[in-house]
């Protein structure tokens, strides 16, 4: 079996995953969103990983779901084999997930890229959902995670007009966090990362669910569980060294628990 994902782990705790198919630009195809799957399943049982970093590489993110495997697919085989229900889980990952994306971000590829939490975009980024020049729609969230996050005028027009965004645009528009040079995009990614690496992994974690929560839950309901996260902290002891630390005026040492 080809490896579509490679994986490593840095000295400072923040575990990386390259997409390696890099002559069919990426493509998604079953085997590397399974491999994606399993590699962010490790580092979220890997307790040395506190934040993760998924890239491509400098020319291309990803370019999509594999359109020759999609070519030939049924509604039935897509119902039976639950297909996206794979993809779904890239979206639960527990620790903090960047992506550092350079190049294109097409199709199932900015979906991918959307899922993560954050967004490092080198200055040559396109992202872009093509998927209306296919006949079809986007299907792993695109239509959804899109529209909250540019907002229903250009989500229209970029899923309907295939309008592609590049770096500034999507900066403008909230879509990444921020743009630096091809040259270090990775190292901006994960320098990120090594920041959320720093802090409490308990409290990193109970945020990124709290924030996740302001997607997908009315108001009332995401104040309910950010306040029951809150309490959460309390019974950690990296609670009680955090604020022991500060008040001590050392730096605090945390334990992840
Ligand atoms: C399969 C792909 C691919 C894809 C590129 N390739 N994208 N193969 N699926 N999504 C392959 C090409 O066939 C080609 O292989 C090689 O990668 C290089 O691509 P070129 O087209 O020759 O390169 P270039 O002219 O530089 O154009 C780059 C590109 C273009 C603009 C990214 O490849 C492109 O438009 N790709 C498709 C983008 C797209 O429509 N994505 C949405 C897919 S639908 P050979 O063997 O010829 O060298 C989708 C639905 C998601 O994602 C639903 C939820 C899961």
């Amino acid at each position: 079996m080809e490896t579509y994902v490679v994986t490593e782990i840095t000295s400072s705790g923040v575990g990386l995953a390259y997409f390696n198919r890099p002559e069919a630009y990426n493509a998604l195809n079953t085997a590397v969103i399974r491999q994606l799957v399993a590699a962010l399943a490790d580092f979220d049982a890997d307790p040395q990983v506190r934040a993760v970093v998924l890239t491509g590489n400098e020319k291309v993110f990803a370019a999509g779901a594999d359109i020759q495997e999609m070519s030939s697919l049924t509604p039935m085989q897509l119902f039976a084999e639950a297909r996206f229900a794979l993809w779904d889980r890239i979206a639960t990952t527990q620790k903090p997930l960047i992506a550092a994306v350079s190049g294109f971000a097409l199709g199932g590829g900015c979906e991918v890229a959307m899922m993560c939490d954050m967004i490092v975009a080198s200055e040559s980024a396109k992202f872009g959902q093509p998927e209306i020049t296919l006949g079809i729609i986007p299907g792993a969230g695109g239509t959804q995670r899109l529209t909250r996050t540019v907002g229903k005028a250009l989500a229209m027009e970029i899923i309907l007009a295939n309008r592609w965004l590049n770096a500034e645009e999507a900066l403008a528009h909230g879509l990444v966090n921020r743009v630096v040079p091809v040259s270090n995009y990775l190292e901006e990614a994960i320098a990120l990362a090594e920041k959320i690496a720093s802090f409490s992994p308990v409290a990193v974690q109970l945020a990124k669910q709290s924030i996740t929560a302001a997607w997908q839950t009315p108001l009332t309901e995401g104040l309910r569980f950010e306040r029951h996260n809150f309490y959460l902290a309390f019974a950690s002891e990296d609670q009680t060294e955090g604020m022991a630390a500060f008040l001590a005026k050392r730096t605090p040492h945390w334990q992840g628990k």
